[in-house]
């Protein structure tokens, strides 16, 4: 079906007119009562009242897809920061923290980021296409149609190549897009012990070039912390990285301060993590183009401090939340539940929850062209079975979507 219009919903929620920075109050959401969407080659072409689209669509012999009884239409939702190329699980890290050892306790131990590396090199890369292909199905079933996978993992130029293929590889087959981000920088490997400038310039000498040539991703991400780079270590590697022409994203401020500033130095498209970030993190960020990207689940995961979301709001940053689906700190995956936790223990609008997983998402990706039902953008769009918006946040994840589409497609029923 190349060309259809798709309604009645009671409500459609097209986070359209919406800034892309700051608090949002939820009466300033756009909602379309009894509207429908014409849908054509993939994209939207109109978004309005069911009523005046079906003359349109009688007119111009349109076919109708009809949707029953009371329903929701929003945006398909955008995961921008997941780890979801891994093998192994670590149940047990979850185990010795809630016996009172910490994250940082369990890296300095070796193990941590260390073990799922171990885990994951482990796979073949066919292996590795599968499980980002099932995950992604998972992601796909909450209502989520783009998807940022790193590497990280691999911790060594065959390593974070075979994630980054085997990334490149799932997204011909998985229907959700995937991003890629490099993550060669997670920590630095056992082999370079003290020498992280060797591993990030052998990072930049061998991998970056490949990664260029096979167009495997145009985002490079570092960890900034104690267990794993510090901001001086990581500034040559960043500017090499930002020479090249890549977009730049950090995991900053998680345990300790510090990744901001990096963010910000180098222009980063997110600062994600956060959760110890202080006022002037928060201010710094708030006046830069910065997305500042919330990760309950890992919140959740490590037990720590939520992101200081409504403070980065109301200083007039740009929040975006996501789940950091990882086998470390947030192994829960679940978008809309770690979202409406962190608005509860937050204070935050429901606008500012959907925008958080919508289009602000989006922009921490640099994608224009989705999180808004808005003609000529694209048609991933999901269905609940609800009369009002306010439940998807309200049920805190349980309210799962009826439909899922994307590229104008049901890939999810
Ligand atoms: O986003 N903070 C660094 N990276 C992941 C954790 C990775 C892991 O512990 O395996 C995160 O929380
Ligand atoms: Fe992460």
């Amino acid at each position: 079906m190349e060309k259809y219009l798709i309604g009645p919903f009671t409500q459609i929620v097209t986070m359209a007119n919406l800034p892309i920075k700051g608090a949002l109050s939820d009466d300033q959401l756009e909602i379309i009562k009894e509207g429908g969407l014409i849908i054509s080659n993939g994209k939207i072409q109109q978004v309005g009242l069911f009523n005046d689209l079906r003359i349109v669509a009688n007119t111009e012999n349109i076919p109708i897809q009809f949707i029953e009884g009371k329903n929701v239409c929003l945006p398909a939702f955008v995961d921008c920061h997941t780890h979801i190329a891994f093998g192994g699980n670590r149940a047990n890290d979850f185990a010795y923290r809630n016996a009172g050892k910490t994250y940082l306790d369990i890296a300095a131990a070796g193990g941590g980021i260390a073990n799922t590396v171990s885990h994951t090199r482990a796979l073949t890369e066919q292996e590795l296409v599968d499980i980002i292909v099932d995950r992604s199905a998972y992601l796909i079933a909450q209502g989520i149609s783009t998807i940022e996978v790193k590497s990280g993992y691999g911790l060594n130029v065959a390593e974070e190549l075979k994630l980054l293929r085997s990334i490149q590889k799932a997204n011909q087959i998985t229907p959700a897009n995937l991003v890629a981000t490099c993550l060669a920088a997670h920590i630095l490997p056992k082999d370079f012990k003290g020498n992280a400038e060797a591993y990030l310039n052998t990072i930049i000498e061998e991998l970056f070039p490949i990664i260029k040539k096979e167009k495997l991703t145009n985002r490079i991400d570092a960890f900034i912390e104690k267990s794993a780079f510090s901001p001086s270590e990581i500034a040559p590697y960043f500017n090499k990285a930002r020479e090249i022409g890549f977009d730049i994203t950090v995991h900053a401020d998680q345990f300790t301060t510090g990744g901001s500033d990096v963010a910000i130095a180098f222009d980063a498209v997110s600062a994600d993590h956060l959760e110890a970030s202080t006022e002037k993190e928060i201010n710094i960020l708030a006046h830069s183009d910065t997305v500042a990207v919330a990760l309950p689940a890992a919140s959740l995961g490590v037990g720590c401090a939520f992101t200081p979301a409504r403070k980065l709001l109301d200083a007039g940053a740009s929040l975006a939340v996501a789940t950091d689906w990882n086998p470390g700190t947030a192994p829960m995956a679940q978008l809309v539940t770690s979202a409406s936790i962190l608005a509860t223990m937050e204070k935050l609008t429901n606008a500012e929850v959907l925008a958080a997983i919508t289009f602000r998402a989006a922009n921490a990706l640099r994608l224009k062209d989705r999180g808004i039902l808005m003609n000529g953008l694209k048609a991933d769009f999901i269905v609940y079975d609800a009369d009002n918006y306010q439940n998807i946040t309200y049920l805190q994840g349980c309210l799962q979507p009826q439909s899922v589409w994307i590229n104008g497609q049901l890939k999810y029923a």
